[in-house]
């Protein structure tokens, strides 16, 4: 019998890996239920939550429900809620006018969340798309082939002005207009909310992945039916250079965190925003993601809970301070 192969090393990494407790001596990255942002859809009515086909496990809430949810969440120590609001069809027109009453339903949500569980932090978007019958993120120039930057950015400035006075905690514009942070900043300051934050969507991609969440919110028909497309202001998956410039444009004009979204796909601009800013950094995990872990899953071809806990590693390990997930709840549950 020959002597058994024998490598003569001095460094062997396996070492730390040999049983549970060394593992977890080195462990360089801990999820807790605090780093999630749990987003939330909320409809009109009464009726019972209605589950998103393409979401399974997300539901659109009443506002009642969505109270409910909230202390759910609350007491599984995830601590932020990113609301949505679904509109009736026949509240949405070509200007988005609904996103600027008092009574618009994501206030009233607002309101009720932060009555019932005031330490909660409450974020919601700034951005048309929920209120404008093309489902674009802002207003459309007469020829409707280009959505209007500043006349935009004037709308949203007021939108956070609501937002602030029902009480959220950040605001956060996901629509990809030029110099829409500045413009919130000034405005909440003036009319005397410069306690409030702004959350900025800086580097948001033109992405397949949204396409759930448009079912959810109703928002398709924009994706790129029309003569016009998202194109013209989300960014182009393609481009890394733009992201970053787009994140320090944001944190210059005043974001108090920055923003990468879609987060799994994109975890190298995760990674070099990281080295450029001293701000926190959001990454969203959407629609999409959650999709396709959900689907793959049902199919039986993935673990859920194993890949639903990497893909937020994944996210984490690469700088994320906070995620958007989802999986917010279950994680909360997961991690008890
Ligand atoms: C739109 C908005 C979108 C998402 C959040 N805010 C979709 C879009 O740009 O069409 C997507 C989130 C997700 O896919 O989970 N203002």
């Amino acid at each position: 019998m020959p002597d058994p192969f024998k490598l003569d090393l001095s460094q062997r990494p396996r070492r730390l890996r040999r049983t549970a407790s060394l593992r977890a001596l080195v462990e360089e990255t801990v999820l807790r239920p605090q780093d999630f942002i749990a987003p939330l859809f909320v409809v009109e009515g009464k009726g019972a939550p209605e589950e998103i086909a393409s979401m399974p496990g997300v539901f659109r809430l009443s506002i009642a429900d969505l109270v409910k949810e909230c202390r759910a969440l609350w007491k599984l120590k995830v601590q932020a809620v990113a609301l949505f609001p679904k509109l009736d069809a026949k509240l949405k027109d070509e200007e988005g006018t609904q996103a600027l009453s008092e009574e618009t339903l994501v206030l009233r949500a607002v309101r009720a969340v932060k009555k019932a569980v005031p330490e909660l932090t409450v974020i919601t978007d700034v951005a048309l798309d929920p209120y404008t019958t093309h489902g674009h993120d802002g207003v459309l120039n007469a020829a409707g082939d280009d959505v209007e930057n500043d006349r935009t950015v004037g709308i949203l400035a007021k939108m956070a002005v609501l937002q602030a006075r029902a009480g959220v905690d950040l605001v956060a514009p996901s629509d990809m207009m030029d110099g829409r942070v500045g413009a919130i900043r000034k405005t909440l300051d003036a009319a005397g909310f410069s306690g409030t934050g702004i959350l900025a969507y800086s580097a948001k991609f033109n992405s397949a992945y949204y396409g759930p969440f448009r079912e959810a919110v109703g928002s398709a028909q924009a994706a790129g039916t029309r003569l016009l497309s998202k194109a013209t202001y989300q960014m182009n998956p393609a481009n890394r250079r733009e992201a970053l410039l787009e994140a320090t444009l944001d944190a210059a004009e005043g974001a108090d965190i920055v923003m990468v979204k879609p987060a799994g796909p994109y975890l190298d601009i995760i990674r070099e925003v990281r080295g450029r800013t001293h701000k926190p950094i959001a990454a969203y995990q959407v629609s999409g993601e959650y999709a396709q872990i959900q689907a793959a899953a049902r199919l039986g071809w993935l673990d859920l809970a194993r890949t639903r806990h990497e893909s937020l590693i994944a996210i984490k390990r690469a700088g994320a301070d906070m995620i958007l997930t989802y999986f917010a709840k279950d994680m909360g549950q997961a991690l008890r």
